[in-house]
């Protein structure tokens, strides 16, 4: 995958592009990137990348003409064109799944008030905000994007990992530990210990139910409670026995961790 990062900060976003997991995929030629700096598309002497909005209100907005340059250059709206903005479509795993599917991803980021709608009409094929919140740069959303993306590709880390993460399947992925067994009196679950890899498998499914029951109960809408899932489901509802998953023996997640089951 090629992607090309617009903004008026390209140094922001190089130590990301040269560090760790994607300088690992840069080398290997899974990933190529370029970073696009916005003001050498500006015209004028001071390349002057923003100006005041119409109809009056606070801040600046950046202007069409160094963006629209910058996008033609690019490619754009021919490839896909993601704008980073508070108020875009609310970015989720599936949306990743999908970017990650593109031979070439063109991303830009947005600063001050934002960009002149102008652009986003004829330029950008997606807008994506990565939260509810306002960040003051959209170069930290854009990392954001292209992490959960490039991650996607195949080569990149291995399939196993991918399968068995958050929202992978739906749930909120289940608690872990490693050794020692025995720590500070806290006892890892005895099932992850047994061997058997039916009771372990039932008992992750279930651990996670109880985790995503407590911090994000809406991911659990499309469960179909005839289903196998739905039947374990119901029963994290109506209370877990001797050696079922209570999230809150992982520790963690402090004062705010789900409540027992
Ligand atoms: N730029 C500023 N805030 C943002 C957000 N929440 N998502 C995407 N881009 C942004």
């Amino acid at each position: 995958m090629k992607i090309k990062v617009l903004s008026l900060f390209p140094e922001i976003l190089e130590a990301y592009f040269s560090a760790s997991i994607m300088k690992r995929a840069v080398a290997k030629g899974l990933v190529s990137y370029e970073l696009v700096d916005i003001r050498d598309y500006a015209y004028d002497r001071h390349r002057k990348c923003d100006d005041e909005v119409f109809g009056g209100g606070a801040g600046m907005l950046m202007k069409p003409e160094p963006l629209d340059r910058a996008l033609e250059a690019a490619g754009s709206p021919a490839l896909r064109t993601i704008y980073v903005t508070p108020s875009g479509r609310l970015f989720n795993q599936a949306m990743a799944a999908d970017f990650a599917r593109e031979e070439n991803l063109v991303i830009l980021c947005g600063r001050y008030e934002g960009i002149d709608q102008r652009i986003i009409d004829t330029r950008v094929t997606d807008e994506v905000s990565i939260g509810d919140y306002v960040l003051s740069s959209g170069e930290v959303a854009a990392m954001v994007v292209v992490d959960a993306v490039y991650r996607l590709i195949p080569g990149v880390i291995s399939g196993e990992s991918l399968a068995e993460e958050s929202f992978s399947s739906g749930l909120l992925e289940y608690p872990q530990y490693t050794r020692p067994e025995e720590y500070a009196t806290m006892h890892v679950p005895e099932v992850l210990v047994s061997g058997n890899h039916a009771a372990i498998a039932r008992w992750r499914l279930k651990a996670s139910l109880v985790k995503t029951l407590a911090y994000r109960p809406e991911l659990l809408h499309t469960i179909d409670l005839s289903s196998e899932l739905g039947r374990l489901l119901k029963e994290v509802i109506d209370g877990g026995g001797e050696n079922e998953p209570r999230t809150a023996d992982s520790g963690g997640t402090g004062a705010d961790r789900p409540a027992r089951i």
